[in-house]
């Protein structure tokens, strides 16, 4: 391949740079109701748009206008409408893959970056549980749909573990955080119990609250405890973690599997809902398995280490966990280990 030329360089340095504008352009949409609006409504004009929204009319057209340049939506008519699948993504907070609230999480993650030159001087590490409530609650919303994409699309694809979920297992979230896998599983699959774990207080105070706004609390419990004190055994049918493996503390993850392996009954399962750090050149330059090597980069202070698949299975097998089955959906990996 031809190297690129001196310009080229240049504009892919804009490019890059064009990607944290577009995540403001994400969210200030958001906020303001846009896509929302254009998804409910679709072929309305800026001015239209404007007017519905209580907006300025200028402000308004520039920012849909960008949004077409980074091809979020399309012209239709004299009007907008979103491209296509954008209306589920950015539009409809109830669809499966609404990722409405991922660029909020992203600029509240990306908060630390003013921090990083004295951290990276100081070698301080700054945990995910020391970031403080807006954080926590930007996280909780921004994961909100991982538990729906793992029933509705990851499920089907693993029909023995799904139908240990429809004949009413008693499951252990790793990590549940603000309590969306707790509320939304045992929404979805009504023979069910859900235990949650978590280390940090106030996200257990989100579950809590989640869990009981929901009105469930027979089935449903929230506990303040380390994964690796989990002193259960052969308690669980099923244990899942959304994002959280590459969260544990190095010096605990092997702890955290041994004790999740405990937890679970004999031949239960464990699923590993998260990213993998690319293995290969190839991987680390392609979308989306970049993504994984940026989430290194972006909790790197917090003294946090995204695995490999090599790495989780051997993290599996030392704990007595087999490796069953495995997929993918964009940037995540699923794997589901089964205890041996
Ligand atoms: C990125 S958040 C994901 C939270 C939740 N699963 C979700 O999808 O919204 C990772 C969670 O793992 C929790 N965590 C990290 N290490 C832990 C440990 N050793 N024991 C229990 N929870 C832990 C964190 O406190 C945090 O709530």
């Amino acid at each position: 391949m031809a190297e690129p030329t001196l310009p080229e360089q240049v504009t892919k340095l804009y490019d890059l740079i064009a990607g944290y504008h577009a995540t403001h352009l994400l969210e200030i949409g958001r906020e303001l109701g846009v896509w929302e609006a254009i998804t409910a409504r679709p072929g309305g004009t800026s001015d239209a748009l404007a007017t519905q929204l209580g907006t300025d009319p200028f402000y308004t057209d520039v920012l849909v206008r960008t949004a077409f340049a980074f091809e979020l939506v399309e012209h239709d008519g004299d009007g907008w409408r979103m491209a296509p699948h954008f209306d589920q993504i950015l539009g409809t907070p109830s669809a499966t893959f609404y990722l409405g609230g991922a660029a909020r999480t992203h600029q509240v993650v990306g908060e630390d970056y003013a921090s990083y030159v004295q951290r990276f001087r100081t070698g301080i590490r700054v945990p995910y549980q020391a970031h403080g409530r807006a954080f926590m609650e930007a996280v909780a919303n921004g994961l909100q749909a991982l538990p729906r994409i793992f029933t509705d699309f990851v499920l089907p694809k693993l029909p023995s573990l799904q139908a240990r979920f429809a004949s009413g297992a008693r499951v252990l979230d790793v990590g549940c955080g603000g309590g969306w896998a707790l509320v939304q599983l045992a929404e979805r699959f009504p023979k069910i119990t859900c235990v949650g774990v978590d280390n940090e207080p106030y996200s257990i105070e989100l579950a809590r609250k989640l869990i009981a706004e929901r009105n469930l609390a027979g089935r449903c419990e929230a506990r303040l405890m380390e994964a690796q004190r989990l002193a259960e055994d052969g308690a669980y049918d099923v244990a899942t973690s959304f994002l959280v493996i590459h969260e544990i503390d190095p010096k605990d993850k092997a702890g955290a599997f041994a004790a999740v392996a405990r937890a679970l009954k004999p031949g239960g399962q464990f699923v590993i809902f998260d990213e993998t750090y690319p293995t290969t050149d190839a991987e680390l330059r392609k979308m989306p398995a970049r993504f994984a090597a940026l989430a290194q980069w972006f909790e790197l202070t917090w003294g946090n280490r995204l695995n490999t698949k090599p790495e989780l299975a051997e993290l599996c097998a030392n704990a007595g966990l087999r490796l069953a089955d495995e997929t993918t959906f964009s940037r995540f990996y699923v794997g589901v280990a089964e205890k041996t």
